[in-house]
């Protein structure tokens, strides 16, 4: 029986994840996805992310119905075995027979042809009934939060000390649904041209003036995002490019893909932008997205740039576990370790010493992350800090305050946008990602 291109493709993407660790946000842009047509790229994403947004939930209903953990399930059998409860359990428009003979002919087309008749029989008893949605009338803790919003129970620990169980809730409940799609725009032109032969939807965003959100159309195949004009950059990323502010010589350290480059550059067209990032693909990308005549893309290690210093702006935007994005990137919280968290500090304790090394005197510079973790965020700056006197901590209020009275900053509640001195957004508190952000500047 052949197999519906898009459950063969969220198979083959859902296993990478697994094994190789890939990424699907990148897996679902790539050359094969645009070879689909849109219902099945459309259905290919559903599943794709249905089942690394739910798997913890997919995987008790698996272990009750077929008496063994999934550790000791063959991983392209459980990856069959996850498409197919998925669908019996959340997509009600998908036939059970569908979802249960495609995900037996998977497990056969992947050579475990021994497996099928137990996926079948497991699938089959575990039939169609819904799974139920959470309750609002629970009384949460972080043991109930994680298992019904399938999250680990580690990870919502750690928020429900950080953030109360309130605030945890709301950022569990967002990573579970589908986020908007947030653009940057430059020009009232290319606003027009999305609507016209673009034929794309726009409502205004909710925290910044020159953001927009995409109600319908496909962006990326609009001639306005093709050609660089328009860039898919989530709110909260926008706003800590605001945060950088302007200056004449600017560092922007860890830039690829380079969506707050772009920012930066829109923001100081005459300023002198250097733009470095490690990994040699990812400064290609990065140059073939951000094409500003202003911006020098280097490939180069932050901790030892060969940038000259004496820069008035520097961001360093550092990489992190992307706690903050978990609803974009789901198979973040199945591969995140705690411990992985001590190495991320330690790394970006390096990175923000060595940017701030960068700055001329009176420079400021923006240490960034898109994590709700204390250990990459507060903790970073303050141990960089600790019994440092050439460097203060400035208070994001002001600078908040100040793109506010320009009126770029939209959202009206400045208080939920700061925790302390620091810039935090929080994934379903604000329609955004969780970001973090703290404005460093040099006596
Ligand atoms: C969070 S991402 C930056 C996102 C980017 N600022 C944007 O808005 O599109 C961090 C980037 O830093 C790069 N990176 C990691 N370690 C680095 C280092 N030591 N020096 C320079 N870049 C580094 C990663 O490859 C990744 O592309």
């Amino acid at each position: 029986m052949p197999i519906s291109p898009a459950r063969t493709a969220a198979f083959d993407i859902l296993l990478r994840i697994d094994q190789q660790n890939a990424y699907v946000s990148e897996l679902l842009h790539s050359s094969r996805m645009e070879a689909l047509s849109p219902a099945d790229r459309a259905l290919t994403t559903e599943l794709a992310m249905g089942v690394l947004r739910w798997r913890s939930r997919l995987d008790e209903k698996l272990a009750a119905a077929s008496g063994r953990p999934p550790t000791k399930i063959d991983a392209e059998v459980l990856t069959a075995l996850r498409l197919g409860v998925y669908q019996l359990q959340f997509l009600s428009r998908i036939p059970a027979h569908a979802a249960v003979n495609e995900s037996v002919e998977l497990v056969k087309r992947a050579h475990k042809r021994s497996a099928a008749a137990f996926a079948n029989a497991v699938l089959r008893k575990i039939g169609v009934a819904e799974i139920e949605p959470p309750s609002d009338l629970i009384q949460w803790t972080a043991s109930t939060l994680a298992r019904e919003f399938a999250h680990p129970e580690w990870l919502v620990q750690r928020w429900v000390q950080a953030y109360g169980v309130d605030r945890t809730y709301s950022i569990c409940r967002h990573d579970q649904c589908i986020p908007n799609t947030a653009i940057r725009l430059d020009s009232a032109e290319d606003e027009r041209e999305l609507a016209g032969e673009g034929g794309v939807e726009l409502a205004p965003g909710a925290l910044l003036a020159a953001a927009r959100i995409v109600v319908s159309g496909e962006i990326t195949r609009t001639r306005a995002f093709q050609e660089g004009r328009v860039f898919i950059q989530d709110e909260a990323s926008q706003l800590v490019a605001a945060l950088v502010g302007r200056g004449s010589r600017l560092l922007d350290c860890c830039a690829a893909p380079g969506g707050k480059t772009a920012a930066l550059a829109a923001r100081n067209p005459t300023a002198e932008i250097i733009a470095a990032e490690l990994h040699p693909h990812r400064a290609d990308l990065l140059r073939r997205r951000v094409r500003a005549a202003n911006v020098q893309v280097i490939q180069a290690d932050a901790l030892n740039l060969p940038a000259a210093g004496g820069f008035d702006r520097v961001l360093a935007d550092v990489p992190c576990s992307g706690t903050g994005t978990l609803a974009r990137n789901p198979e973040i919280k199945w591969r995140l370790k705690p411990e992985d968290l001590v190495d991320l500090h330690e790394k970006q304790v390096a990175i923000l010493r060595a940017a701030l090394r960068q700055l001329a005197p009176g420079g400021r510079a923006v240490y960034s992350t898109c994590s709700l973790e204390r250990a990459e965020n507060e903790a970073v700056i303050e141990e960089v800090l600790q019994g440092e006197h050439e460097y203060e901590l400035l208070d994001c209020r002001e600078q908040l305050e100040r793109l506010r009275s320009s009126g770029e900053l939209v959202w009206d509640d400045l208080e939920l946008l700061l925790r302390g001195q620091f810039l935090r957004t929080i994934p379903g508190l604000q329609p955004c990602d969780g970001f973090f952000a703290g404005v460093i500047e040099r006596r």
